[in-house]
């Protein structure tokens, strides 16, 4: 049998990035309902600086340029930024998309908004250096999974699962280590015919990741010095707690 061992999300390779924009994102009405609950919750004034963290296809950027702000766009994949240059020019508006790794960035202008939509994870050093890109009053905002959803409680649990399809077996296991405080997920896929093992798998530092971990992702907001910190529904209703809905914005103000 042949063995393919990989990372489940290779962002950056062009051949996982371009399968990636048939499969990876929420649909662009989905995004773009997304992109209106930001302004609708944080109601920035006209022509605002919005720097938009991971921007993938740029759906979110584009739709706030759209109405009017100033969008900078960064995303590790040379594949989306090109992609979501060639949006914006259909869509006739502009925005710098600049292709740029999150963990290492460097910006001498500022922001009154920084956003990070979908699985932000908070490397270190990170909630500081948006905080020092953030404009006096400026707000960061991403999205988290509702911690009491039974969703999220049932990925942060330990489970593990089959299926054959067509003579092709999956496989997943899911596991968290709360010793080490990461999380591993992985996916085989068993093709006997084809003689081929392929196994996908990510491991992740709960600690870190916003989109996992709410509480740790609070902690670090304050450390890094933000001083109001919230939770928003995507309908613009401040969040009072309970187990619905599954996706909310977690909104810090400088
Ligand atoms: C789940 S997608 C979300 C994209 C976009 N924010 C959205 O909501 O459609 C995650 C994005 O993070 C980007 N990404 C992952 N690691 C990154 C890094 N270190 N620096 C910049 N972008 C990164 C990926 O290329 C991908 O576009």
């Amino acid at each position: 049998m042949k063995r393919i061992r990989r990372e489940a999300c290779r962002y950056g390779e062009p051949g996982f990035d371009r399968e990636y924009i048939e499969w990876g994102f929420h649909d662009r009405e989905t995004q773009i309902t997304e992109a209106q609950s930001v302004l609708r919750i944080l109601n920035p004034e006209t022509s605002a600086r919005i720097l938009d963290l991971a921007c993938g296809i740029g759906t979110h950027a584009i739709c706030w340029a759209k109405q009017g702000h100033q969008v900078t766009g960064v995303d590790i994949s040379q594949t989306f930024i090109a992609e979501a240059k060639k949006a914006a020019r259909r869509e006739g508006v502009s925005v710098n998309f600049q292709v740029g790794d999150v963990k290492a960035l460097d910006f001498t202008e500022e922001f009154d908004i920084v956003s990070w939509i979908e699985k932000p994870t908070f490397h270190h050093g990170m909630p500081e250096a948006i905080w020092g890109f953030l404009a006096a009053d400026g707000h960061f905002i991403g999205d988290v999974r509702n911690p009491e959803h039974p969703r999220t409680r049932a990925r942060t649990g330990n489970w593990r699962t089959w299926r054959e399809e067509g003579g092709v077996f999956h496989l997943e296991a899911h596991e968290t280590n709360e010793e080490t405080g990461t999380r591993q997920d992985v996916w085989i896929r068993i093709d006997t015919e084809q003689g081929i093992i392929e196994e996908d798998s990510s491991t992740n530092d709960l600690r870190a990741c916003v989109g996992r971990n709410l509480n740790t992702a609070r902690d670090e907001l304050t450390k890094a010095g933000f001083a109001e910190i919230n939770l928003w529904t995507m309908e613009g209703v401040l969040f009072g707690g309970g187990e619905e809905p599954y996706w909310l914005w977690i909104v810090a103000k400088k």
